[in-house]
């Protein structure tokens, strides 16, 4: 390691740690796992190596909250073993007992996870472990696996119940073939194939964690009868995103057998429409099961990180964190039907008093914006920008000496784009150069761009929910200005900044 960066993991401890996002108190995290509500609580394992700050071991850490903002971390749930690693997987409530695991008067929950072998030549299979406490412990199954088909790579199973069809459906995936496989089941421990979906999409790289999310349609009031659901599946790929690794996402149906992507008119819509998240490091997302009620939409988190330099980032004894958790909705656009994401709105909960710019014109050249006492290490930002002339217009957050990250949105290209080439130290230069950008749909037209800016990460969202991008700086601690700029031309817009409050 070179001198920098070992002075960057010196102070990067606790400096860059995520003061409203999740991040372990110790040690490596990667993927969210088994995301699961359940009396009156939330739950989020992870990947989680409980003996240090790099991959390995993996085993299932393990924090629930009340509201998705404020987690308690936990002890690690379900631990690896002398047979098995526990790679990635998912908890559903078994309301019924349907696996015989209960005692017929409490639901039991059960993860169903990847248990890959710890020898040499790997293998991975479908396990199962229970837990009849609330999560706190578990017990492996022990004519485990239940799913094993041979293979060295199989993994990342996510199960949920299909009420129409009366059982059980898993989506895993075949990393290198890129296939995602649906299997069924009535009592979780025998599985039978149902169908595959693939190779599809961006098969640059293998896939992972895949995820198939319904969007319930609302009773058609006529005959009373529930139209179809939408369906969304989601599947990461290791390569061929502009970041590198990241989430791709398909619009369909699916009959309880077999998911039917919705045909898209052409290569192009199809293209702009595939990435959940076009920032570097929003990863291994999965949605929340058991939902109660009042979630009028499905929840995701992600991992928010990248495999192409997790390793590298300058922050120990803990590395990685979480994105904040989405809101997912569809969006009827001219190119078909698309995945939209906004912040989960109790995140509002968090905001400080907010500082406000009511209507102001911005001339070309840059404006600092006076914060005051605010922090501009943990802020979000809403910037509604009703009309413009510039060419390109857009915030700095992080701002200091020599650097500074870059929100802007390129209007005579159409597109918005966030810049962290000069936002502070690089963990892995090949990997994190460049600018990631996303087409705006109506690039001429008003725009409202929202920010989260925590320690070590910025997301950006579209008002509309239409474009997000995600990505992690690593910024001196004295970075903390906040600019506008314009690039030839002038804008107009309104300004709020809220502080946010740490939840840890
Ligand atoms: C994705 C992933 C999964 C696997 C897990 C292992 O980040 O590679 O496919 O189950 O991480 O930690």
């Amino acid at each position: 390691m070179n001198t920098e960066a070992h002075t960057e993991l010196e102070q990067g401890g606790e400096r860059f740690r995520p003061q409203w996002h999740f991040s372990p108190e110790k040690h490596w995290i990667n993927d969210p796992n088994g995301l699961v509500w359940f009396e009156g609580e939330y739950h989020l394992f992870f990947q989680y190596n409980p003996f240090g700050d790099q991959w390995g071991h993996m085993s299932w850490g393990h924090a629930v909250s009340a509201d998705l903002l404020h987690w308690q971390e936990l002890p690690v749930a379900i631990p690896e073993d002398e047979r098995v690693s526990i790679f990635s997987g998912s908890v559903v409530v078994d309301q019924h007992n349907s696996s015989g695991f209960g005692d017929d008067t409490d639901a039991v929950l059960v993860a169903i996870y990847t248990g890959c072998k710890r020898v040499p030549e790997g293998g991975q299979a479908q396990e199962l472990a229970y837990s009849l406490d609330r999560g706190r412990s578990w017990t492996k199954y022990a004519a485990n696996p239940v799913l094993d088909i041979g293979l060295r790579d199989f993994r990342d199973p996510k199960v949920f119940w299909h009420g129409p069809t009366a059982r059980w459906v898993m989506a895993v995936v075949r990393p290198d073939d890129h296939v995602v496989s649906f299997y069924g089941s009535h009592n979780l421990r025998e599985w039978q194939h149902l169908s595959d979906f693939g190779p599809a999409g961006e098969v640059g790289g293998i896939w992972e964690c895949p995820d198939l999310i319904e969007f319930p349609s609302s009773t058609n009031a006529d005959d009373g009868v529930a139209a179809h659901s939408r369906w969304v599946l989601k599947v990461d790929t290791f390569a061929g995103h502009p970041g590198g690794t990241g989430a791709q996402v398909f619009v369909g149906r699916f009959d309880g057998t077999r998911f039917i992507q919705d045909s898209v008119a052409d290569e192009a819509a199809r293209t702009t429409g595939m990435w959940a998240d076009h920032g570097s490091d929003f990863y291994a997302a999965i949605a929340w099961g058991n939902l109660p009620a009042h979630h009028a939409a499905p929840v995701w988190i992600g991992w928010m990180n990248n495999h192409g330099y997790a390793k590298r980032t300058p922050t120990s004894p803990w590395r990685g964190a979480m994105s904040v958790p989405r809101e997912l909705f569809l969006r009827e656009t001219p190119a078909g039907t698309r995945v939209g994401q906004r912040p989960l709105r109790a995140l509002q909960g968090l905001r400080g008093e907010p500082l406000q710019w009511p209507t102001h014109t911005l001339q070309a050249g840059e404006t600092l914006v006076d914060l005051g006492e605010v922090d501009g290490r943990s802020l979000e930002i809403e910037w509604s920008v009703t009309t413009a002339t510039a060419s390109e217009f857009g915030l700095q957050v992080r701002s200091g000496p020599g650097e500074a990250t870059l929100i802007g949105v390129c209007r005579r290209r159409g597109m918005l784009f966030i810049d962290r080439q000069h936002s502070g130290f690089v963990p892995h230069a090949e990997r994190w150069a460049g600018r990631r950008e996303v087409a705006l749909e109506d690039p001429q037209g008003p725009i409202t761009l929202r920010v989260l800016v925590d320690r070590c990460s910025v997301e950006v969202l579209t008002g509309d929910g239409a474009a997000v991008l995600t990505e992690l700086v690593f910024p001196a601690d004295a970075s903390r200005a906040l600019r506008l700029y314009a690039l030839s031309g002038e804008v107009q817009g309104r300004l709020t900044v809220w502080p946010m409050a740490a939840t840890r």
